[in-house]
This record gives C-alpha cells, sequence and structure tokens, in this order.
C-alpha cells in the first residue's frame, strides 16, 4: 500500500470479548484475556507499517459497572500485562502513554504505570496511548477545569480564550489528531471514547469480534482508509487542486 495513504493515529475501540467467549461457553473474563494477544497482534502490525501512532480504548469510565469480579479481572490484566511487557515495548522503541484518570485505579497499578511511563518516555518509535478510565467527556471536562484556574487566577478572561487553548489541555494534543477509527464487535457507536479528537476522522465498523481481529482485518480497516477521500469541509473540487498544487 501507498505508504502516504497510510493513517498517522489509528484510534481503536476493542469490543467483542465478552461475546467471543460466551460463544465458546467460556467466561466473559477468557475474552479479555485472548484479547490481549490481539492487541500484541494489531501493535506489532502497526509497528512494521511504521504506523506513527495507536490509541486503544482499554477501560471506560462506565466500565466500572460491570460485575466487580470482572473489573477485578481487567485489573490484574493491565497490572501483568504492563510488567510482563513493560522491557518488550522499550526494546521495540515504543513509546507508552496512558490516558484517563488513574487516581481510582490501585496503588500498585498506579506505580507500575509510572515505571512503564517513564522506562519509555523518550522512546522515538510508535506511540501507544492506552485510555483506560478515560471518557471523552470527561476529557473535556478536564480541559475546562484547567482554563477555569486560569480564569480564578485572573490570566484568562472568556475574551482572550481561544478555541486552540481547549484543544491544548484535551488529551494527546501533542499528537496528530486519529485519521482513521476502528471499532470491532459489530456496533456503531464512538461510547465516549476520544469524543473531541475525533471530530474529523474517518469511522470504521466491522462485525469482527477484537479476539478475531487479525492482521487481515487490520488490512481491511487500512484498505477503507486510503479509498477515503478526507475534505475537512472542503469541497471535493478544492481537495484536488491542493493535490495537484
Ligand atoms: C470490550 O469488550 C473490551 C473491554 C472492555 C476490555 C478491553 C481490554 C482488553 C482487550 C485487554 C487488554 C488491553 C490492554 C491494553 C493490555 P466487551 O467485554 O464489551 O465485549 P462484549 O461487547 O462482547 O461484551
Amino acid at each position: 500500500m501507498n505508504p502516504t495513504l497510510l493513517p498517522r493515529h489509528i484510534a481503536i475501540i476493542m469490543d467483542g470479548n465478552g461475546r467471543w467467549a460466551t460463544k465458546r461457553h467460556l467466561p466473559r473474563v477468557a475474552g479479555h484475556r485472548v484479547g490481549v494477544d490481539a492487541v500484541h497482534r494489531i501493535v506489532t502490525a502497526c509497528v512494521e507499517k511504521k504506523i506513527e501512532v495507536v490509541s486503544l480504548f482499554a477501560f471506560s469510565s462506565e466500565n466500572w459497572q460491570r460485575p466487580s469480579d470482572e473489573v477485578s479481572f481487567l485489573m490484574d490484566l493491565f497490572l501483568t500485562a504492563l510488567e510482563r511487557e513493560a522491557e518488550k515495548l522499550h526494546k521495540q522503541n515504543i513509546q507508552l502513554r496512558v490516558i484517563g484518570g488513574r487516581e481510582r485505579f490501585d496503588k500498585r497499578l498506579q506505580r507500575q504505570i509510572d515505571r512503564v511511563e517513564e522506562l519509555t518516555l523518550s522512546n522515538t518509535g510508535l506511540k501507544l496511548n492506552v485510555a483506560a478510565n478515560y471518557g471523552g467527556r470527561w476529557d473535556i471536562y478536564q480541559a475546562f477545569k484547567q482554563l477555569a484556574t486560569d480564569i480564578e487566577a485572573g490570566t484568562l478572561t472568556s475574551q482572550t480564550m481561544t478555541l486552540e487553548m481547549i484543544s491544548q489541555k484535551i488529551a494527546l494534543s501533542d499528537l496528530p489528531e486519529p485519521d482513521l477509527f476502528i471499532r470491532t464487535g459489530g456496533e456503531q457507536r464512538i461510547s465516549n471514547f476520544l469524543l473531541w479528537q475525533l471530530a474529523y476522522t474517518e469511522l470504521y465498523f466491522t462485525d469482527v469480534l477484537w479476539p478475531d481481529f487479525d492482521v487481515a482485518e487490520f488490512e481491511h480497516a487500512l484498505a477503507f482508509f486510503a479509498n477515503r477521500e478526507r475534505r475537512f469541509g472542503l469541497t471535493s473540487e478544492q481537495i484536488k487542486a491542493q493535490q495537484n498544487a
């Protein structure tokens, strides 16, 4: 595939783990465990294809409402995955970042997140963002809260506030916005993922359940992206004129 048609940033909702397991008469959590293998596959494919940024929705702020044994299982899974993968991520020159409110995680998990972020901070390869206890509305809210602090301090007013200032306080503001959004598992929703950042993103939905999402399926999503014409509010003619300039 022509590398200029590859997305720079891919955001993924990894849905369908529970159904994958239920179909096999396994407990739901078995699907999450196999889901980690799919994370491996896709991250490796992104490294090989030199994708710049991948953002994965691992745990939403609403997921706390799931049965408590499933929540504990997921927390353990994150901790073990981080412990096991830290060195491998580092060796692959991947920079890991976790976005979301991490204060609700237990201290051990918080420490491990800090450790891996610190270890991989200067890496220059794939930027891998994991959204955990994350919500798009929460993200916009925390950005406004920071700006409200500036207003209280007297350094900002409603007259001087700009859209750009909001963008700068939103998670991942230092990275290109997602070009391609992928959701597995058949639902066609954004489900409070990167609401602000997805404004111009191409949306790709597939019925394939996340544990079954393999490199061939990933290639389908990339081919879909390569065939899109991204207009950012312009007309098709304007885009063609820009391309020919
Ligand atoms: C959605 O499937 C999936 C989750 C809530 C968890 C995603 C977590 C992983 C894939 C594990 C590992 C992640 C990392 C980054 C180490 P679902 O349970 O909603 O599935 P369902 O819709 O079939 O019930």
